[in-house]
């Protein structure tokens, strides 16, 4: 959604800001702001478009001898992306400003009622509402201002506060928004949306929950309760993460950079959660024993996007290893329809940031309905991980592209963890099976880096010839038809070509009307179970002269006699197909975005992680 960024301490605030807001960029980036303390005035810097117009207009102050400050990068919400919409938003006297990440649901009636108190309003954001409301109530203490304000604010908010009339302190605030708090041990304290923006100054971070309130000084910060005012005690944690995991490494893009970190994010996904020798899984984050296993009636996944394609996948696996019964829903489906759980569902929401809005509602929903939720996640301390029961990280790192490549092979890593630990639980699959199983997963990120390079040089050509294509039709079978899901989804959203995923076999129930000498169509065709089956789809394609693109086995002679356009992939377990077809899609995307010039880590309309409806 939006980026958030804040600093108090010694050192010059501008850098740091920008430095921030340029690590938090990938969640929106239709226009940003800065503004700092100068004097006990408040300076404020605001741009349409992307940072770099930012960082040009603030040139003369970068350096300025200034010690706190907020700024803001936007997804816009409310209100086209423009100057006078970017936030900070002020108060009508200019001495109080707010960053803030969110939906204020009730703004009309509220800013209804300011503006009938004489309040003067500039933008046509929520956000500014915040800063009047917060004005309304300001009598010389800006912490009971703010908590009196918000009392009367229906949605979600992060947020960031900053007031000459108490210049010693910056006040976050914390509902249904990420927003994570930085100190430095030397001194100086942050808060941001998320942990990358952190990372070059300190990797000891407070995540605030729902309804807290934090007021950040020189060397300290203090959390309360919103409603109660009671002090908090939070947990300092320490992140793993380090900055340059956050930056690009010599590659032209984030997302090719984590397309090539995929082989390491699968094997720190899998490391020390599998024996290859015995086959054993060891999962103890699920929380249940092989009595309540059995138990299951029925799991149900639920995520948005590509984690939703992950959840696709995984319903092949768990219920051809595990016997259960499996459902998957869009997050935003399974939060409004009648659902019919209990303590015998096990619900999986499944995101890489830990703080989709609809994923969170779903959790929640499942909860209140008294399933048990384990969700797999790769964001530490995300919102979606203080409220499971048990979160399956994925260990994929920072994913800064906007399109989910590393975290979504690593989901399918710890989905399958997941699928072996229920199945060794329940006994539904022979120690043989589950034995050969993590050998091939254990096999599996060597492959991959000894291939990678090899499918960015074969795809070249084929993205070459079909960069200029307006629409594109994915088709693949059984458990790589979610796979044809994602590569579609993949292409469509950063090179913005309309693109479909298809069942190979529902093809001729309608999109087989598509079919002419325009239409590209991508089967992925693995010598597996329907490789016959979808071989024949292919043939209907070719019958109306559609141009195809197979991705297949190397040594199947099948393939080049149907069209020259042939991906060749190392033949590998089967159950692995899923992994290792989505890498070449990946790429494919990538590379045609890239010849068309689209800005593939910063996709138009896209935004990282969607923490709204
Ligand atoms: C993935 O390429 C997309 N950017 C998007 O569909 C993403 O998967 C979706 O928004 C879910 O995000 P999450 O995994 O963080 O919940």
């Amino acid at each position: 959604m939006c980026g958030i960024v804040g600093y108090i301490g010694k050192r010059r605030v501008v850098p740091i800001i920008l430095g921030g807001l340029k690590r938090l960029e990938y969640r929106g980036y239709d226009s940003a702001g800065i503004v700092f303390l100068r004097e006990g005035k408040l300076e404020k810097y605001r741009c349409e478009g992307k940072l770099h117009n930012l960082d040009e207009t603030m040139e003369e102050v970068r350096d300025a001898n200034c010690h706190v400050g907020l700024g803001h990068t936007r997804w816009a919400t409310h209100g086209p992306p423009s100057e006078r919409n970017a936030h900070p938003h002020s108060d009508c006297t200019g001495n109080l400003v707010v960053v803030h990440n969110g939906i204020i649901e009730n703004y009309h009636s509220l800013r209804d009622e300011l503006q009938s108190k004489g309040h003067s309003f500039t933008s046509e954001t929520d956000t500014e509402v915040l800063a009047h409301l917060i004005e309304e109530y300001l009598k010389g203490d800006l912490v009971a201002a703010i908590r009196k304000a918000l009392k009367k604010v229906e949605g979600s908010y992060a947020l960031g506060v900053l007031w000459t009339g108490q210049p010693d302190m910056l006040v976050a605030a914390r509902n249904q928004s990420p927003l994570v708090l930085g100190i430095r041990e030397s001194g100086g304290c942050f808060m941001a949306s998320d942990i990358p923006a952190l990372l070059p100054y300190t990797r000891q971070m407070i995540f605030l929950d729902d309804q807290e309130l934090a007021v950040l000084k020189t060397d300290d910060i203090k959390v309360i309760g919103l409603r109660s005012g009671r002090s908090l005690k939070k947990d300092v944690q320490v992140i793993e993460w380090n900055a340059g995991m956050a930056e690009k490494a010599g590659f032209k893009h984030f997302m090719l950079k984590e397309i090539f970190e995929q082989p390491q994010a699968i094997l720190n996904t899998f490391r020390g959660r599998l024996d290859p020798e015995t086959g054993e899984i060891f999962l103890p984050e699920v929380g249940l024993s092989n009595k309540e296993l059995k138990a299951l009636h029925r799991i149900s996944l639920v995520a948005c996007g590509t984690s939703w394609h992950a959840a696709l996948v995984a319903k092949y696996w768990l219920e051809k290893m595990t016997a259960i019964p499996v459902e998957v829903d869009i997050a935003s489906e399974f939060r409004y329809r009648h659902l019919l759980l209990d303590k015998s569902v096990m619900v999986v929401p499944i995101s890489q940031s830990g703080e989709t809005a609809d994923t969170l509602a779903g959790l929640r929903l499942a909860k209140k309905m008294g399933s048990r939720v384990i969700s797999i996640c790769n964001v530490l301390g995300s919102t979606i991980t203080r409220e499971s029961d048990g979160t399956i990280y994925t260990h994929a790192g920072p994913e800064i592209g906007v399109a989910s490549t590393k975290a979504f092979t690593s989901q399918l890593t710890a989905l399958l963890l997941l699928t072996l630990y229920i199945a060794q639980a329940r006994q539904t699959l022979s120690k043989k099976d589950s034995t050969k199983l993590c050998h091939s997963i254990v096999a599996l990120p060597h492959m991959l880096e000894e291939n990678l390079p090899r499918f960015q040089q074969d795809i070249e050509p084929i993205a070459e010839e079909f960069q200029g294509s307006r629409d594109f039709l994915y088709l693949g079978r059984g458990c790589n038809f979610p796979i044809a899901l994602e590569g579609a989804l993949k292409l469509k959203e950063i090179s913005y070509i309309h693109a479909e995923g298809y069942a190979a076999g529902e093809m001729k129930h309608g999109p087989i009307a598509l079919i002419d000498r325009d239409m590209p169509v991508l089967a992925l065709a693995p010598k597996d179970g329907v490789f016959e089956k979808v071989i024949s789809n292919v043939e209907e394609v070719k019958a109306r002269h559609g141009r195809l693109i197979l991705v297949g086995e190397k040594g199947n002679k099948t393939l080049k006699r149907i069209t020259d356009h042939v991906l060749y992939l190392p033949k590998i377990n089967e159950e692995l197909n899923p992994l290792l077809y989505s890498i070449p899609l990946q790429l494919l995307a990538y590379q045609i975005a890239n010849k068309r010039g689209c800005d593939v880590d910063q996709p138009r309309n896209l935004a990282k992680s969607v923490t709204v409806e």
